[in-house]
């Protein structure tokens, strides 16, 4: 895979992996972490806790793989941590439950030569860029666009579909709502589905 050069570059550099759900994310971040870790380097693994679908002090994937991880409320914690510990790589799973403050960090910490790897949906149920994920892809030396599989017509999928009782969710909906199966699917732009 070509983002894989960046293993071999020692300035600092952001990576950001995103796409809707179901699409490898937090695999993928699993995976580029499991290999650094295989190189020697320090890694620093954060998530938000408003993530809790699964075991709460990891990362985990929709298919079971799991990652030790910190689990935080605030981007400050991050900073807090960073300036005690040496590391190597930082790595964020669900950058889209952050608020801005999470651009400056893993700016700096870039700036600093380390190496940020993100992860996060790119869009939120409407279809619409989801938070600071879009500003991140665009400051990201590294941007790794996913695809899943749509459910309904088993196509490439780009676009995550809330179902509220089996219905598309509204517009009005709140953007914020964790979930798995139950709430959410991947499907592609044709089969996507949002209600005025
Ligand atoms: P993400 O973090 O992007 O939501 P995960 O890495 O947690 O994704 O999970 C990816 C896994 O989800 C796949 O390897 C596959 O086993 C499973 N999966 C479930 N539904 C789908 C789907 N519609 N398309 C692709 N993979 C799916
Ligand atoms: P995932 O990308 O690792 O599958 O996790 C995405 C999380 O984001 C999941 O808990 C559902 C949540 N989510 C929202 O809060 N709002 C949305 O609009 C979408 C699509 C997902
Ligand atoms: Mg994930
Ligand atoms: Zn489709």
């Amino acid at each position: 895979m070509m983002v894989d050069i960046v293993e071999y570059s020692n300035w600092g550099s952001i990576e950001v992996i995103v796409g809707p759900m179901y699409a490898g994310k937090t695999e993928e971040l699993i995976r580029r972490v499991n290999r650094a870790r295989i190189a020697d380097l320090k890694v620093l693994v954060f998530k938000p806790t408003i993530d809790n679908r699964y075991a709460s002090d990891k990362v985990t994937s929709h298919n079971g793989k799991q990652l030790e991880c910190s689990v935080i409320e605030s981007p400050q914690e991050i900073l807090d941590c960073i300036a005690k510990e040496a590391f190597d790589v930082l790595a964020i799973d669900e950058v889209q439950f952050f608020g801005e403050e999470i651009i400056k960090i893993c700016q700096e910490a870039a700036q600093q030569g380390k190496r940020v790897i993100v992860s996060g949906l790119d869009m939120d149920f409407r279809g619409e860029p989801f938070s600071v994920t879009p500003n991140l892809m665009a400051i990201g030396e590294y941007v790794t666009k996913l695809t899943a599989i749509c459910k309904v017509c088993k196509m490439p999928a780009t676009r995550t579909q809330r179902l509220v009782n089996g219905q598309p969710a509204r517009y009005s909906d709140p953007i914020i709502m964790v979930g798995a199966k139950e709430s959410y699917e991947a499907r592609c732009r044709k089969c996507h589905e949002v209600i005025e």
